[in-house]
């Protein structure tokens, strides 16, 4: 197959684009490197192409696109530069797809679901506290629209982590962040009092949801584990993986509680039932596995 992957030098990108092309199909990547980097490339043999999802139109064709790219920190300070971009070049790539009678599938988030309940379901009422989401909803309904007449995935990421994602500065995953300082010997920082709940999912676990979604039929679907792990527990678990016994240190919340998430948690029924998706790596395992390859 012909795949493109937009955003394929960032986190997931890369590790989606070398996995197609262990798999055997040819890769087009395209990317801006606005927070990607080609270091996230090494032994790519495919197509690398500088430009912007918005803008870019293509010489070439293809049978499947991975719609990765986006400006990625909910916290970024441009609200309407947000909705340009990821809503802007979501529509350019869809129209890509429909053009090419590709597959489509891309990258929406769990940040959609706010502070609604847990465990999230695709259905509930969503709880949109920041540009990011509105524009990730925003896709999700424009994608809504075209299930009848082309294939399209969304993919519902919960907090991803793994190799790769150092490019992401702050917007990294807390275990990067936690696992740097406890390898250096600090106090692992976390908001006070560590209570607040994330589910955390390996990244090669989310390259595996996306393979899926070639098969799947065109549908919303989260890609969680479906276990909450409190910021307590996440420290107690890196711990037992580095032979550390730090306690954390607890500062304040700098954010609005009503724009933080303060428990996310997946519902994976429907991505089990129409993805046959199910996360393989436990947050112990997935860690371990990282931390081989973490400088
Ligand atoms: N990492 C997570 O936990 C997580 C959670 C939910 C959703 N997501 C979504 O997954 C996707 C990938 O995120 P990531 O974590 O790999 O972040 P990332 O920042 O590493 O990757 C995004 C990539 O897109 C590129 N990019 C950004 N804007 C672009 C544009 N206009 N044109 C071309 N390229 C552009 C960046 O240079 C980067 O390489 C994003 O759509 C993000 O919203 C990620």
């Amino acid at each position: 197959m012909r795949c493109l992957v937009t955003g394929g030098a960032g986190f997931i990108g890369s590790n989606l684009a070398l996995e197609l092309e262990k798999k055997g199909h040819e890769v087009v990547i395209l990317d801006n490197l606005s927070t990607g980097t080609r270091d996230n490339l090494e032994g790519f043999k495919g197509i690398f192409l500088k430009g912007d999802v918005v803008t870019h139109e293509f010489k070439q064709t293809f049978d499947a696109i991975f719609h990765q790219a986006a400006i990625t920190d909910p916290r970024y300070s441009d609200d309407k530069e947000v909705m340009r971009q990821n809503v802007g070049g979501f529509r350019n790539m869809l129209e890509l797809a429909r053009k090419n009678k590709a597959k489509f599938v891309y990258a929406s988030t769990a940040n959609l679901y706010g502070n609604g309940p847990v465990p999230m379901k695709e259905s509930q009422k969503k709880d949109l506290t920041c540009a990011y989401g509105r524009s990730k909803l925003m896709m999700d309904e424009e994608a809504e629209k075209r299930f009848g007449q082309m294939h399209i995935v969304g993919l519902r990421y919960f907090n991803i982590f793994g190799p790769h994602e150092a490019n992401k500065g702050r917007a990294a995953s807390m275990i990067l962040h936690l696992a740097k300082q406890m390898k250096a010997g600090k106090a692992p920082r976390i908001f006070k009092l560590g209570e607040q709940k994330r589910d955390h999912i390996y990244v090669k676990d989310v390259v595996d949801a996306n393979l899926l979604a070639l098969n799947a039929p065109s549908g919303i679907y989260n890609a969680g584990t479906g276990v909450g792990t409190s910021f307590n527990e996440l420290v107690e678990v890196l711990n037992r993986a580095l032979g550390t016994e730090l306690k954390p240190e607890y500062i304040d919340m700098p954010y609005d509680p009503k724009t933080y998430q303060l428990n996310t948690q997946a519902n994976t029924d429907l991505a089990q039932k129409k993805l046959k998706f199910k996360a393989l790596y436990s947050l112990q395992d997935g860690i371990k596995n990282y931390l081989e390859v973490l400088p």
